[in-house]
């Protein structure tokens, strides 16, 4: 079997090793190890060791097929990166790494685990002297292998100590690694999660922009293609419309069809974004762009109602008669506000759990590792970072300048699309949920009295006035 080149490298000289050898951490490894350092992996699956040395070809990469010779090949103080899927897989491999490692030594876990798990592992594990720390890895698996962008949080110094790697083999934008230490404890793990809130909030935004011009519009695949392609060349620039350019080109080998209109349209999840919308409602943050992203994925799997629905009701949609090149203008600009409200969100939510948690987060920091490498990152991610950079204690992204006119000037664009879509029967809730959020922040006055007053009614649970300080009480039912 074939092995890196320092197959004679004496043990305890691997300044990384891996556990949990998939693609993403295979790719992770090759990428470290093309940067200079000598990384050593483990996986219970001893076809992935083999893979592992197959594709590591000239590299100092080293497999290794149980974890006492893992372990040995690592230098002290160790630093071991964990890559599996989140829950109790991370527990059980902590847990066969625990009796082979000493104090001092370090396990990352690079997967997408709840912060809470984070928060309780990273204690547990101090108790017995380790250090941990988790970090959000996102890029996927060309990510991986070229660049991704990495979130770590936990004890400073177990940052420090594999500073030089991550730096090293992150993406790098205009010479800046796409990594840097954000906050204690779950802090990294943290803002991994809200960034796949808001990686589905655009997700869904993409979605209802292509329903729009495809069912509504009658858009071609090939025409679609070309359009995101434009429009990947604009403002809307990044790596989600980048792709959705290329999934509508690509031809099925089997039907000769596009693939895109052979795919079930019943949208998966593993949990992440909801997760990110659980603990915006735990925070009273509102993101409800996030939220509507995770019910539509699950109102898309209820496959046997929307049979009976449609064979009960029929549908709702209706032909467009209005000017074709004004919507897809309209869908443009509109969706561009749209994404800037839904990364408003995430970073609102950013900055509540920052204060509740005493994360210490740097906005400014979060939105630079996200230039690069991860699947947010788009060319709005720079004047996110500006405005945090300029205001550091920033309420809403959407009260900076920039990003506030730019919303600004594209709100009539984006009620156009809201209402275009409603008048068509065209679902487009990421859409009006946008327009809804940046309408209500900015209502003199919101209906919420009526609701204070029905509180007060049926509960007595109180209300303020508009005219006086206090709490009051009324009885509502009496004259
Ligand atoms: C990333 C992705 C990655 C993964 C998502 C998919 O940043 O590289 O977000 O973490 O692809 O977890 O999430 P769903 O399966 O929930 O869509």
């Amino acid at each position: 079997m074939k092995e890196g080149r320092d197959f004679n490298m004496t043990q305890e000289n691997y300044e990384m090793g891996m556990v949990g050898l998939g693609v993403m951490g295979r790719n992770m490894l090759l990428n470290m190890a093309e940067h200079g350092f000598a990384v050593a992996g483990y996986d219970k699956d001893l076809k992935r060791v083999a893979q592992l040395r197959d594709e590591a070809g000239d590299l100092s990469v080293r497999g290794a097929e149980n974890v006492a010779d893992f372990v040995a090949l690592l230098k002290k103080p160790r630093a071991v990166m964990i890559l599996v899927p989140a829950g109790p897989i991370v527990d059980s491999v902590i847990h066969d790494l625990l009796p082979h490692l000493e104090e001092g030594d370090l396990i990352i876990d690079a997967g997408n685990s709840h912060f809470t798990d984070t928060d309780l592992r990273q204690k547990t594990l101090e108790e017995k002297g380790l250090l941990f720390f988790g970090m959000g890895v996102s890029g996927g698996e060309y990510g991986a292998r070229h660049g991704p962008s990495m979130m770590p949080g936990g004890l400073e110094q177990a940052y420090s100590a594999v500073r030089p790697v991550l730096e090293a083999c992150s993406a790098h934008v205009d010479g800046e690694p796409c990594v840097t230490y954000l906050g204690p404890r779950s802090a990294g793990h943290y803002v991994k999660m809200v960034h796949n809130g808001i990686e589905y909030g655009i997700m869904q935004l993409l979605a209802e922009a292509y329903d729009l011009l495809h069912q509504g519009l009658k858009l071609s695949d090939g025409e679609l293609g070309d359009l995101f392609d434009e429009w990947n060349q604009t403002e809307l620039s990044g790596y989600l419309v980048e792709i959705t350019s290329d999934i509508f080109r690509k031809v099925d080998n089997e039907t000769g069809k596009r693939l895109i209109e052979v795919v079930q349209d019943a949208a998966r999840q593993k949990g992440t974004g909801m997760w990110t919308s659980q603990d915006a409602l735990a925070l009273h943050e509102p993101t409800p762009n996030i939220d509507i992203a995770v019910a539509m994925r699950n109102l898309s799997g209820l496959g046997g109602e929307r049979v009976a629905f449609t064979k009960k009701f029929g549908t709702a949609r209706k032909s467009f008669n209005g000017e074709r090149d004004v919507l897809i203008e309209q869908v443009r600009r509109g969706l561009y506000a749209a994404i800037i409200i839904t990364y408003a969100q995430g970073m609102t939510q950013l900055r509540s759990a920052s204060q509740e948690y005493e994360y210490g987060l740097n906005l400014s920091d979060v939105a630079r590792i996200w230039r690069g490498g991860c699947i947010i990152r788009s060319a709005l991610l720079e004047p996110i970072r500006e405005a945090y950079t300029k205001q550091p204690h920033l309420l809403n992204p959407l009260l900076d300048e920039n990003l506030g006119s730019a919303v600004a000037e594209r709100s009539d664009d984006l009620r156009a699309v809201a209402q275009t879509a409603i008048g068509l029967g065209i679902p487009a809730p990421g859409f009006t949920t946008a327009l809804t959020y940046y309408d209500s922040l900015r209502a003199k006055r919101l209906p919420a009295n009526l609701i204070q007053a029905q509180r007060d009614y049926f509960g007595s649970h109180t209300y303020e006035r508009v005219d006086e300080r206090g709490v009051f009480h009324t009885e509502w039912e009496k004259e």
